[in-house]
C-alpha cells in the first residue's frame, strides 16, 4: 500500500477537494478545541482561506485517483498569522535574502487511510523541497500533539532521519489561570 501513494504538490485546491479535508479536519482537529487554551483550530474560512491561497503549497497524498492526505508548506511566512515573521529573517538573513526560509501547516491523512505511508510520503516530499533550497524550516505542534500523541518527537526524529538535520525547540509559550472565585 505505501508504495502507491504518490504526492503532488498544488497551490490552489477545488472547492470539492477543499470541502472533504474541512470535514477531516475538523473531525482530526476538533479535539483541540477542548484539550488547548490557544486556538489551535482555523475556523472554515481561514481554512478555505488557506487552501485557496497561492502562497501556500499543498502536498497531496493519492491512493489512485483518490486523494488521502494533505500537508501544507510555505515560504510566505506572513501567512502564518501566529508566528513572527521578523524573528526568522532577523536570525536567519541569509536564508532570508535567498527566500529559503519555509513553515510547515497543517497536516492530515483520511481516518481510514491511516498507516499507509500517506504522511510519511508527504513530508519526505516536503522535505525535499527544503533540503533542495538549502532552506530552513519552522513548524508549531500544541502540548496535546506533543505530549499526549507523541507526534513533536516522531517529527523531530524523522526529520533528523531523512535530512541529517538539527531540530529544535524555539520558543515557548504558556497559559496561566489565576482562581479568584473565593466563594
Ligand atoms: C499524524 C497523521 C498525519 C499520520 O498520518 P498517516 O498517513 O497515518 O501516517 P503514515 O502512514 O505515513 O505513517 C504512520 C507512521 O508515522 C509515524 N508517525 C506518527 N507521527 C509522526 C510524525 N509526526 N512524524 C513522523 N512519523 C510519524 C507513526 O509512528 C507511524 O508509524 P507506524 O506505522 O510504524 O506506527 C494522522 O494520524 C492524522 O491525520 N492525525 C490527525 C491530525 C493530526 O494529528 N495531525 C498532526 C498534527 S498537526
Amino acid at each position: 500500500m505505501a508504495d502507491s501513494v504518490r504526492v503532488t504538490v498544488e497551490t490552489e485546491l477545488s472547492d470539492a477537494t477543499v470541502d472533504q479535508f474541512w470535514a477531516l479536519y475538523q473531525v482530526a482537529f476538533e479535539p483541540l478545541l477542548t484539550r488547548s487554551a490557544a486556538r489551535q483550530v482555523l475556523t472554515a474560512e481561514e481554512f478555505r482561506a488557506e487552501m485557496t491561497d497561492p502562497r501556500v503549497d499543498k502536498y497531496l497524498a493519492w491512493d489512485g485517483d483518490e486523494v488521502i492526505g494533505l500537508s501544507t508548506l510555505t515560504r510566505h511566512l506572513e501567512t502564518v498569522p501566529w508566528i513572527s515573521p521578523q524573528y526568522f529573517t532577523a536570525r536567519f538573513p541569509e536564508h532570508a535574502a535567498r527566500n529559503a526560509i519555509f513553515y510547515l501547516g497543517i497536516t492530515l491523512t483520511a481516518p481510514g487511510r491511516r498507516q499507509s505511508g500517506a504522511y510519511v510520503a508527504m513530508i519526505s516530499s516536503a522535505i525535499a523541497t527544503i533540503v533542495e533550497a538549502r532552506g530552513i524550516c519552522g513548524y508549531d505542534v500544541s502540548a496535546y500533539h506533543r505530549d499526549e500523541m507523541n507526534y513533536a518527537d516522531n517529527l523531530a526524529r524523522f526529520i533528523k532521519r531523512r535530512a541529517r538535520a538539527e531540530v529544535e525547540v524555539i520558543d515557548e509559550q504558556t497559559y496561566f489561570l489565576a482562581d479568584l472565585d473565593q466563594g
